[in-house]
């Protein structure tokens, strides 16, 4: 049986869906009897040109022809439809490239058509003739006789040389969007008795990246495997996308700015056996929706969503700031292309959502428009920012609809509202990202706070705890409180009150052995102070007993 494809290929001229612009022209040309006798199809895979230039030799053999209104029916075109037409000869260029294939079809045109109406040479993949074949071909196609139609196809219009192109017509045939793969895709169910929800012709029609072979060819793939009852879970088996729920939980992870739920995430499409890749391709695609909810307002219809799937996105819509949506988006293009640099996927993917669910450290417009924004939603909460760093406005357009941001002095804390913004599971979750604003200012004092944790926030007031037997390290720490509050304002906005102290449990080992402990101390504070030297000496030796 012939492919799916094949046997839905447009059969009129009012069948073809979109390429309104090369549609027109050939009709005009038809009616007004100005066919041009070379034209050149240019355009990506399965967009229909082999089925545009079939139509093209319909309308020229058509009974009562030349018309654009032909009879599917009609003899001359369904021989043409079925490819047993005398008058239509189909060439394809990448394995009929030589200068004696081109000797061969100019002999053949002057052959008379059998039917009465024009011969049409359709040379498809045309950008595969060698030089010489072209320098062969070339008076052919400049003067063929009369009675003699060519229509060359090709994906790669460049590689096709000049003197070629100028003497044909050129369309470029623009790439389908979704919609309208989709709309093809729900014709064909409806012809062949595929019963298949609208969400799931949406999901064949995005993976077809344009192209509406590939897309039947999905549909068909999917019947093979499950009959003609097709349901989304098919779908994203046989395409291999990742599950809608994993993405949409991803993106309630970054809405939190959840590290942990984002990796569970990642554990969760693993055992699914689903292709990080894809995930990543789909995930940024769905930050990308919510973007356009963001800007529309609410999803159009184009997205083609079931209602659950178009509430969640909405609700997400509400919940992410744009910069974090971009951002998002970028460390996923990172990822994509590390990977394409042979980086492994699910490590990428993991390091791209660590990355997008803690805020930025880094000072790039994104990380500045990320807190900008935080700082607007706080102002459209009417609690008056506390102590956001004042940002200097570059080039970047600000959000749309924000109110214009007073100055706010950097050393300002307002505890009551901090409180109400900061909790201490988002201050837990981006400690690592506190301690690597302090380590890029002092790689040591950064080191120290690495073994310390945010254990508690109470009225303004920021405790970190360092282990028992790290009064040293607890010691040092007071004395860079300054660079730790610098972070913490950084990432948060806020400037809680910094109290450090030492808690119940030991942790072991400390990470620094001693001679580097002391090296670095040497280093970093120059002379070392007597019982500052003494300690870790006592440190070690304690450390020796408990092993
Ligand atoms: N505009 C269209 N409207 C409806 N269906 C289309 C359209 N274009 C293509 N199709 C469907 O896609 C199939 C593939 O199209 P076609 O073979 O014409 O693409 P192509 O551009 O020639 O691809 P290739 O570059 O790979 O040769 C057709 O058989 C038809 O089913
Ligand atoms: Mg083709």
């Amino acid at each position: 049986m012939l492919a799916l494809y094949r046997r839905h290929r447009p059969r009129s001229f009012d069948d073809v869906v979109g390429q309104e612009h090369i549609v027109r022209t050939l009709r005009n040309a038809i009616e007004l009897g100005k066919v041009h006798h070379a034209y050149l199809f240019v355009g990506s895979r399965g967009t229909g040109k082999t089925s545009m230039a079939k139509l093209l030799a319909c309308a020229l053999n058509c009974e009562g022809g030349p018309s654009a209104d032909f009879a599917p029916e009609d003899p001359a075109c369904l021989a043409i439809a079925n490819g047993r037409s005398l008058d239509v000869v189909e060439m394809d260029a990448a394995s009929n490239n030589s200068v004696d294939d081109i000797r061969e079809l100019r002999e053949n045109v002057t052959l008379a058509p059998m039917g009465g109406g024009r011969r049409v040479y359709i040379l498809d993949e045309a950008h595969m003739l060698s030089q010489s074949a072209w320098n062969a071909f070339l008076k052919t196609l400049e003067e063929p006789p009369a009675h003699v139609v060519f229509v060359l196809a090709t994906t790669e219009a460049h590689k096709v040389p000049a003197t070629i192109v100028d003497r044909c017509h050129r369309f470029d045939f623009h790439r389908p969007s979704v919609e309208q793969i989709a709309a093809v895709l729900s014709k064909v169910a409806a012809e062949e008795e595929i019963d298949a929800p609208d969400a799931a012709l949406a999901m064949i029609a995005r993976a077809a990246t344009g192209s509406f072979r590939d897309a039947l060819g999905t549909l068909e793939q999917l019947v093979t495997y499950g009959g003609n009852q097709v349901d989304i879970g098919d779908v994203q088996a046989v395409l291999g996308v990742a599950d809608t729920d994993l993405i949409l939980e991803a993106a309630d992870a970054l809405a939190a700015g959840d590290s942990r739920a984002a990796l569970l995430t990642v554990e969760r499409l693993s055992g699914s056996g689903r292709d990080a890749t894809q995930f990543m391709r789909d995930f940024a695609e769905h930050l990308r929706r919510i973007y356009v909810v963001q800007t529309l307002g609410e999803p159009p219809d184009a997205f083609a969503l079931s209602t659950e799937h178009a509430e969640r996105l909405s609700a997400q819509a509400q919940r992410l700031a744009s910069a974090e949506i971009l951002r998002a988006i970028d460390l996923l293009g990172e990822a994509l292309s590390a990977v394409k640099d042979g980086s492994e996927p699910r490590l990428r993917l993991e390091l791209a959502l660590l990355k997008a669910t803690q805020p930025p450290t880094e000072l790039s417009l994104q990380a500045l428009m990320y807190r900008i924004e935080g700082l607007e939603r706080r102002l459209a909460g009417g609690v008056a920012p506390a102590s956001e760093p004042r940002v200097e406005p570059d080039s970047a357009p600000a959000p749309a609809a924000a109110p214009s941001l007073p100055p706010v002095p950097v050393e300002a804390s307002a505890p009551v509202a901090e409180e109400t913004e900061l909790s201490l599971e988002r201050l837990q979750s981006l400690w690592p990202a506190v301690v690597d604003a302090v380590r890029s200012e002092n790689a040591m004092v950064g080191a120290l706070f690495g073994e310390a944790r945010a254990a508690a926030l109470e009225a303004g007031r920021l405790i970190v705890d360092f282990p028992a037997d790290r009064e040293f390290l607890k010691k040092k720490a007071e004395a860079s409180s300054d660079l730790l509050a610098r972070a913490v304002r950084g990432l948060t906005g806020a400037s809680p009150k910094l109290e450090y102290r030492l808690n119940g449990e030991t942790v072991g080992p400390p990470t620094l052995s001693e001679e580097e402990l002391l090296r670095r101390l040497e280093s970093e504070f120059g002379a070392v102070d007597s019982d500052a030297a003494a300690l870790p000496a006592r440190e070690a030796n304690q450390m020796g007993d408990d092993q």
